[in-house]
């Protein structure tokens, strides 16, 4: 079914935004060979709160985009696209597809006996996978989950430590640590931008559980299996796509992932 992948083809990575970029640091840092295609949807950010069916439309629009940019493997490095659309992408494309979940299982055996928060959108929530990965783990452990309006927003701004980015960390953050929890799981891969100040505020006895890493040894075993990584002592290009403003989105591209990368808008057909 998948003769047509070849090895030295790029693998494609999607998010709403910046968020998965805090994804495609750890395959960049476990793949160094590997090409990587990466599509920011900002003209259609956030996801998190959007319709399932426009998420899942948005999903499928830009996998075959990146399909026919010859990626050999796709990873949906958006919690809330992955809860919507992963299953269908599995079924249009027959390629390795990757997603990303809130790392509820990592988070209860990490909890030292006391409530567990998952931080997701909206979205990823309120979705039937979600609902299924708690009845599956969440049995052991009491689990607040916990929607966190503003924070993907806050994260598009790439400001991680204002006296506003405070102010709404903690308004979450507060009332989960009255509640007894000790484990914080990142539901969203917008989140780990502000993990620094998650952490500081929650204090350090609480733990913080981001499935990025996860991801990308998931990626490189998937790979592995299907003869599909690239062995090579030269390192992989990249390429960056966006759908909204590409001006506007460069000093962010430039701050989290390396000043100078060239952004490329989607074509009008995708966006
Ligand atoms: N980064 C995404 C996620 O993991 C989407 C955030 C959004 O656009 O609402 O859920």
């Amino acid at each position: 079914m998948m003769t047509d992948l070849e090895v030295a083809g790029p693998i494609g990575v999607f998010d709403s935004g910046i968020g998965g970029l805090s994804v495609l640091k750890h395959i960049r840092r476990l793949l160094p060979a590997e090409s990587l295609l990466y599509v920011a949807d900002t003209g259609h950010l956030p996801y998190g709160s959007k319709p399932p069916d426009v998420v899942l439309r948005r999903s499928v629009a830009i996998s075959r985009f990146l399909v026919e940019r010859g990626a050999k493997a796709i990873v949906v490095a958006c919690n809330t696209a992955t809860a919507v659309a992963v299953a269908e992408l599995r079924q249009q494309f027959a390629l390795p597809v990757i997603g990303v979940e809130p790392g509820l299982k990592p988070g209860i055996s990490r909890s030292r006996g006391g409530v567990v928060g998952v931080l997701a959108t909206e979205g990823t929530l309120g979705s039937e996978k979600f609902r299924r990965l708690v009845s599956a783990h969440g049995q052991q452990r009491q689990v607040i989950v916990q929607p966190c309006p503003g924070w993907v927003e806050q994260v598009e701004s790439c400001t991680f430590d204002s006296a506003g980015a405070r102010e709404l960390i903690a308004s979450i953050i507060t009332p989960l640590l009255r509640q007894g929890v000790d484990t914080l799981v990142l539901g969203c891969t917008h989140y780990p931008y502000l993990r620094p100040l998650i952490q500081e505020l929650a204090g350090p006895e609480v733990e913080i559980v981001d499935t990025g890493p996860a991801i990308a040894r998931e990626l490189q075993r998937r790979l592995d299996l299907l003869g599909l990584l690239t062995d090579s002592a030269v390192a992989g290009d990249e390429r960056f796509w966006v759908s909204g403003d590409a001006r506007s989105a460069g000093w962010q591209f430039a701050r989290l992932w390396r000043p100078g990368c060239l952004l490329e808008p989607l074509p009008d057909s995708v966006k």
